[in-house]
């Protein structure tokens, strides 16, 4: 039995592609959870993912945005309050790429109109959002902001490449949009730094089968899976969280506190 922790409670979830995706998760969740959702995505990844399955499933519509386009998300705002009749709860943005990952570029070779496109779509497209929804006062009081991030925003992960300064820069934007739009209008926004997950964006990361199996190892609970992430995220729209905003709050197995565990010593002894 679900606990129907966003029952009334209104969102729009970025980047749902296929069932891997957290995203697709999360809208799943919300609604076992009494939320209404819209779904949203770039137009070209509504044409090759499986989206129509997922609205299908959480009777929602979908509203194709281009996240890096300020008319896109204009109307995506506007659409959104014109279909549920009100102002939005919640919003999760789900959303990464990095054209120097894809494109196999070493961090020490970077392209950078590549690396501009990556940061515009995977960073700067949360402050387009949030700048978006603050004109249009989109909003409810006390709606939740989340954006996925991950732990090499922080700390060095070779292989992660250009997403780590597009990770840094998302996480500084929650902290800076947070304050704003919690002073004027009581919204609260924060990050989730997830585990590694089996995903399209993951596994385009270069050796990222082996460094699941070394975060696995780490992590004292071992890695969070997509279903906990939804869980968690969904926990974060609810009005249990209401006075946490401006966090980056790591969701991953307690990873980011362990300098080593025993499974590794061993591994390393055999
Ligand atoms: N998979 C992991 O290991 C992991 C770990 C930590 C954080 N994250 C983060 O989780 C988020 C979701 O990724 P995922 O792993 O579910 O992969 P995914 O590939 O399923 O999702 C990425 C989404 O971004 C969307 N997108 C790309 N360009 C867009 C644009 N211009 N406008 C709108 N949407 C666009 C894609 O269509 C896709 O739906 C990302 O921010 C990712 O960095 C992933």
């Amino acid at each position: 039995m679900s606990n129907q922790l966003l029952k009334g409670k209104k969102g729009i979830i970025f980047g749902a592609l296929d069932e891997k995706s957290i995203a697709w998760q999360v809208a799943l969740e919300a609604v076992r959870n009494g939320a209404e959702i819209i779904l949203t995505n770039a137009p070209i990844a509504l044409r090759m993912g499986s989206i129509k399955k997922l609205s299908d499933e959480c009777q929602s519509i979908i509203v194709p945005a281009d996240a890096t386009s300020i008319p896109d998300l204009e109307n995506l705002f506007t659409t959104s309050i014109q279909h549920f009749g009100g102002k939005i709860d919640f919003v999760l943005h789900s959303i990464g790429m990095s054209l120097n990952v894809r494109k196999k570029r070493h961090y020490t070779d970077l392209n950078y109109d590549f690396l501009i496109k990556g940061l515009d779509v995977s960073a700067v497209s949360f402050h387009k959002m949030l700048q978006v929804a603050f004109k249009l006062d989109a909003i409810n009081e006390f709606g939740s902001i989340l954006a996925l991030t991950y732990i090499a925003s922080q700390r060095t992960f070779p292989d992660y490449n250009d997403m780590a300064e597009n990770k840094s820069f998302l996480e500084s934007i929650a902290r800076s949009f947070g304050y704003h739009y919690g002073k004027s209008k009581n919204v609260r926004i924060n990050t989730i730094s997830q585990s590694p997950t089996l995903t399209t964006a993951g596994s385009g990361v270069k050796g990222f089968n082996e460094f699941f199996e070394y975060a696995n190892n780490i992590s004292p609970l071992g890695n969070a899976s997509a279903i906990d992430c939804a869980k968690y995220c969904v926990s974060l729209f609810s009005d249990y969280t209401k006075m946490v905003t401006m966090q980056n709050l790591f969701h991953d197995g307690g990873f980011s506190s362990t300098g080593v565990s025993q499974e590794i010593i061993d591994n390393m002894k055999s």
